[in-house]
C-alpha cells in the first residue's frame, strides 16, 4: 500500500493573524490543502491529512465537497513530526498498514508538487531509508551563531534546500520516533533530520524552485500567479 500524509497541523503564524490558517486560503478556486491533496490522489491509495485540531471539522466539510473517499482528515500534533506520527498511527489502526508500507509525507502548504517528484520519490525509496525533494542553493549561504556576524560561508555547490515530499517506510519512522526523547523530537524540524540523527541514508531527489512553501504573504502572492498560469 502507498500512502500520503499531508501535514497541515500548523497555524501559519508567519502569515500574520488571519481568520483562517494559510492551508485554507484559496488557490485556483480551492483551499490550498485540497489543491495539494489532489496531486497525490493520482498515485497513492489513501491520503491522510493531519489538520490543526481547531479546524478539523471545517476541513472535513471541504474534503467532502472537493475530494473523494480515499481522503481522511484527522487531528494533527503539537509539532510537524508529531503530526506525521499521528498520521502513521491512524494508518496502522484504521487502514491496517504494515511496517513495510511506504508513505509520502508532504507539507499541505507546498501546492506545486509534481507527478514527476512523486514518481521519483517512489522509485528512490526502494534503494534508501528515506528520500526528500531538494533543490541546489542559488544564493550564497552564511553560518552565523549570533545572527549578526557571519562565522563562515559554506561551499554553495554542496548546499541544498530541502523540500517535500519526504518518503520512507512507516515501520522505520515508528522505530526512530519511539527511540527519541522529547528534546530530540522537538529539535528536528522534519522527518529527514530524525532519520539522519539515527544514521539512516537520506537520498535527495530533484525538487523544483516552483515547489515553494507558503510561509510569508509574498509566497502566497507568487503561488496565485503560478496557479493562474497552470
Ligand atoms: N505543521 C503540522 N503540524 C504542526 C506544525 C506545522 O503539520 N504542529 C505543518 C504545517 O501545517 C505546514 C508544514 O508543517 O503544512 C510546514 O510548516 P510551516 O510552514 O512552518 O507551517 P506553520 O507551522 O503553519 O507556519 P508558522 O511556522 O509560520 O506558524
Amino acid at each position: 500500500m502507498i500512502l500520503t500524509g499531508i501535514v497541515a497541523g500548523g497555524t501559519g503564524s508567519r502569515m500574520g493573524h488571519t481568520a483562517l490558517p494559510k492551508q485554507f486560503w484559496e488557490l485556483a478556486g480551492k483551499p490550498v490543502f485540497v489543491y495539494t491533496a489532489e496531486a497525490f490522489l493520482k498515485s497513492t491509495d489513501f491520503v491522510i491529512i493531519g489538520m490543526n485540531p481547531a479546524y478539523v471539522e471545517q476541513a472535513r466539510q471541504l474534503a467532502e465537497q472537493f475530494l473523494p473517499d480515499k481522503v481522511f482528515v484527522i487531528d494533527g500534533g503539537a509539532d510537524r513530526n508529531e503530526t506525521v506520527s499521528r498520521i502513521i498511527a491512524f494508518a496502522r489502526e484504521k487502514l491496517a498498514c504494515q511496517r513495510e508500507d511506504v508513505i509520502l509525507t508532504h507539507d499541505a502548504v507546498r501546492p506545486f508538487v509534481t507527478q514527476q517528484m512523486i514518481q521519483d520519490s517512489l522509485a528512490a525509496v526502494r534503494n534508501c531509508d528515506i528520500c526528500t525533494a531538494a533543490v541546489p542553493a542559488t544564493d550564497t549561504l552564511a553560518v552565523s551563531c549570533d545572527g549578526s556576524t557571519a562565522d563562515s560561508f559554506p561551499d554553495r555547490s554542496q548546499m541544498f534546500l530541502v523540500q517535500t515530499p519526504q518518503t520512507f517506510r512507516i515501520g522505520d519512522f515508528e522505530e526512530i520516533y519511539r527511540s527519541l526523547d522529547e528534546e530530540e523530537k522537538h529539535l528536528a524540524t522534519d522527518v529527514c533530520r530524525l532519520f539522519q540523527a539515527k544514521h539512516k541514508k537520506v537520498k535527495l531527489i530533484a525538487g523544483s524552485p516552483d515547489n515553494i512553501k507558503l510561509t510569508y504573504l509574498h509566497d502566497y502572492q507568487i503561488a496565485c500567479l503560478l496557479a493562474k498560469n497552470r
